[in-house]
């Protein structure tokens, strides 16, 4: 079966082929490479032995989408990774964020409801609930007002293929609502590589551990917690690629209760950033220069996953721990830099 990734060369994207691939899907990827590397096929024939067909282009060029889906009329699924996702850049630049994540969406979708069944897999993110009032988090926590256009983009997408799955029967969607994914792949072959100064807590510990930052920033150190520093629930990523094979796989045996569904894809556990420095300390044996400063502007206190309906719905659970995931990222950064 052939199943289309957009954005199958970027961290969390390229993850999923691999769990695909490992399942027997046949995947073609779309990338436009501007938030990663050709390279990135290397890593993953490196652990399939099988190389994906790739085909390099902006899906905010229609005509092309146009033309992608009418080449390939066979596709039994989508996995849409494809987008932008730096939070302060979206604050700069909402309209950039708007016509990437929404456009681009729009476009996939108009093709999706020609189809006569079209599964459709979406990336989301815990930030539509910003800071929910009990944890852990459920499905059924309210959507609260995005504090960026990226988080923005992430709740418009959730409707628009809601309301799209409402009048078209054929189209059946699932969006994964992801809290941290970090990590790599255990072999090492592929993993995060951000552009400049890492943004996320993980790769900033990882170069921070490879000398690449002099010190890390605690972001805030007053929040109301154990230790007063934030929680989050960090996932393993290959846990996460493997979620997205799951929800396909229900989709594709037209095991969905309805034709959009949304789950959380979380372990269920909340660490705070005092917790992952020590996890790293542990994996690394090394000590991390870290200092506490003041809060990052926009940071919620604490998010973690209630993750009953994607244990039992979609017979998926997170496997890897804290330790885990972070060894695997430590791998790679040390790999990558040597
Ligand atoms: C952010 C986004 C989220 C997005 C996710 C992608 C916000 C509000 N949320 O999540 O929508 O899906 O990235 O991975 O921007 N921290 C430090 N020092 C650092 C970096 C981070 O202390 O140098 C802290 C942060 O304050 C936070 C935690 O580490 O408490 C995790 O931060 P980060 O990795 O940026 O993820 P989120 O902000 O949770």
């Amino acid at each position: 079966m052939k199943i289309l990734v957009t954005g199958g060369l970027g961290f969390i994207g390229s993850h999923t082929v691999v769990e695909l691939q490992n399942k027997g899907f046949e995947v073609v990827i779309i990338d436009d490479l501007s938030n990663s590397s050709e390279k990135v096929l290397d890593g993953i024939v490196a652990i399939t032995g099988t190389k994906p067909t790739f085909e390099k282009f902006d899906l905010k060029e229609k005509s092309k989408v146009q033309d992608f889906f009418k080449r390939h009329s066979n596709i039994a699924g989508v996995i849409h990774f494809a987008a932008s996702k730096a939070v302060g850049e979206s604050v700069e630049k909402p309209l950039l964020y708007y016509e990437n994540n929404i456009g681009t969406l729009v476009y996939l979708l108009q093709e999706l409801s020609a189809m006569q069944k079209a599964n459709f897999i979406f990336s989301s993110s815990c930030t539509v609930y910003g800071q929910a009032d009990i944890m852990p988090i459920t499905e059924n926590a309210p959507v609260k007002e995005a504090e960026s256009p990226y988080g923005n983009t992430k709740q418009m997408g959730e409707e628009i293929i809601r309301d799209t799955c409402k009048v078209v029967p054929a189209l059946n969607a699932i969006a994964l609502r992801y809290f941290n994914p970090m990590g790599a792949h255990p072999s090492a072959e592929i993993g995060e590589l951000p552009i400049g100064v890492p943004q996320n807590l993980v790769p900033f510990i990882t170069q921070a551990g490879v000398g690449l930052r002099e010190q890390l920033s605690v972001f805030g150190g007053d929040y109301p917690t154990p230790d007063g520093t934030c929680i989050r629930d960090y996932i393993h990523v290959v846990d996460l690629a493997k979620a997205h094979v799951v929800a396909l796989e229900r989709l594709i045996g037209g095991n969905n209760s309805a034709n959009y569904e949304v789950f959380n894809v979380g372990t269920g556990t909340g660490s705070s950033v005092l917790e992952a420095i020590k996890s790293f300390e542990r994996v690394s044996g090394k000590k991390l220069n870290y200092k506490i400063v003041d809060r990052r502007p926009g940071d919620i206190t604490t998010a973690y996953a209630d993750t009953t309906k994607a244990n039992t719905v979609l017979g998926w659970k997170a496997e890897s721990t804290l330790d885990e995931a972070m060894k695997s990222a430590w791998d790679w950064e040390q790999k990558i830099r040597n």
